[in-house]
């Protein structure tokens, strides 16, 4: 009987210690997607519905002479872009493509490591500055997202690299230097926010506080029923405003007047959308727009969006100038950590989280 059972906890232990922590791991040469995966009916990604990209779904803007004579004119661009798409995709943005290509090499490279490698990073808390993690919030979830992803705190970059993974061994120096150049490009854009809106140039970074700048690279594993299932399911992003780089492979769609349309690769463009904060400050001006992201049985996908932020003590609400009493405030002040912490907990809905801070208009 004793010897029974101590074969026994030798099993469970061996069982529980080789559960894959990771889609990647678990999906590798399924057939069918596992049931917790499976999306109800009424809730699923209709593939054969969705828009096809037909080269301006988005409007794609040039950057070039932002920071000289075509400063206006883009700028209205940029204007029209958050009022009407909340998403723009930008060419010309300053960006060495070298500096481009590293970060998508790394971030293969880390998602292709062995899974020991791998498991080392894994948490699923999500307030830890540093984690790898699967599907969107694992603690909270009832159906998973057919996704891993890797987090990363970036701003200032010197309180936390010290923390990323120090393998691939080139991954701390070729990710800072993509997140500084990306800093530098978001700065350039909330600055064209602001002028945009008609406010003063650096309003919208003063309004951020410190400000926060964290990462996600998002690994979408081949599936064989992409049909079932989301990457990430629809939802609008918590932050201030996100910057997007793809791969090659097409996976990302946006809410249109209704319609699901798909946002298609183009080489060395960026898309950047506004985020709940951005909405917030511009009294509804412009839009936090759901986007989701779907899969495929043929090609894995990654996905790196720069989600920046305001620093958790800044308090938002919407802008004084952009409040008068055709427009009465549509949001109550609150800190960003008092939003992020409700977004985090509720879950990824297409309900936006917006609404919980909505004053009741007249
Ligand atoms: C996100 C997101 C889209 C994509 O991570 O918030 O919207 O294409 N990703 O992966
Ligand atoms: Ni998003």
């Amino acid at each position: 009987m004793e010897c029974h059972i101590s074969h026994l906890n030798i099993y469970i232990y061996i069982s529980a210690a080789t559960k894959p922590l990771l889609l990647a791991d678990l999906a590798s040469g399924k057939s069918h997607i596992p049931s917790n995966y499976i999306r109800p009916e009424n809730d699923r990604p209709n593939l054969n519905e969705v828009e096809s990209f037909d080269g301006n779904s988005i409007p794609l803007i040039d950057f070039q002479g932002l920071d000289g004579p075509n400063r206006f004119d883009i700028i209205n661009q940029i204007g029209l872009a958050c009022r009407n798409y909340g998403f723009f995709q930008v060419k010309n943005h300053g960006i060495d493509e070298a500096v481009v290509n590293r970060m998508l090499e790394v971030a293969r490279e880390f998602f292709h490591m062995p899974e020991t490698e791998r498991e080392k990073s894994y948490s699923d808390d999500p307030f830890k500055t540093t984690r790898l993690s699967t599907s969107f919030n694992v603690k909270t979830e009832k159906v998973s997202c057919w996704r891993d992803y890797l987090r990363l705190h970036c701003h200032p970059l010197e309180d936390y690299v010290a923390e990323w993974p120090s393998n691939p061994p080139s991954f701390k120096p070729d990710v800072a230097e993509y997140c500084r150049n990306v800093r530098g490009l978001v700065l350039r854009i909330l600055a064209a926010i602001s002028e945009s809106l008609g406010l003063e140039k650096d309003y919208v970074e003063r309004a951020l506080g410190k400000h926060g700048q964290h990462m996600a690279i998002n690994y979408y594993p081949k599936c064989p029923q992409p049909e079932l299932t989301y990457g990430l399911p629809g939802h609008s992003d918590p932050n201030a405003i996100t910057v997007l780089l793809q791969d090659d492979v097409p996976g990302l769609q946006v809410l249109k007047d209704g319609k699901w349309v798909a946002v298609n690769p183009i080489p060395n463009t960026f898309i950047v959308n506004i985020g709940d904060q951005i909405q917030v400050l511009s009294n509804d001006r412009y839009k936090s727009v759901l986007h989701r992201a779907v899969v495929n049985c043929d090609k894995e996908r990654l996905s790196i969006p720069t989600f920046y932020c305001p620093s958790y003590d800044a308090t938002i609400g919407p802008a004084q100038k952009l409040i008068d009493c055709e427009e009465p405030a549509h949001y109550r002040s609150f800190t960003y950590g008092e939003y992020y912490e409700k977004f985090w907990n509720r879950g990824l809905k297409t309900q936006t989280c917006l609404d919980m801070f909505k004053t009741t208009l007249p």
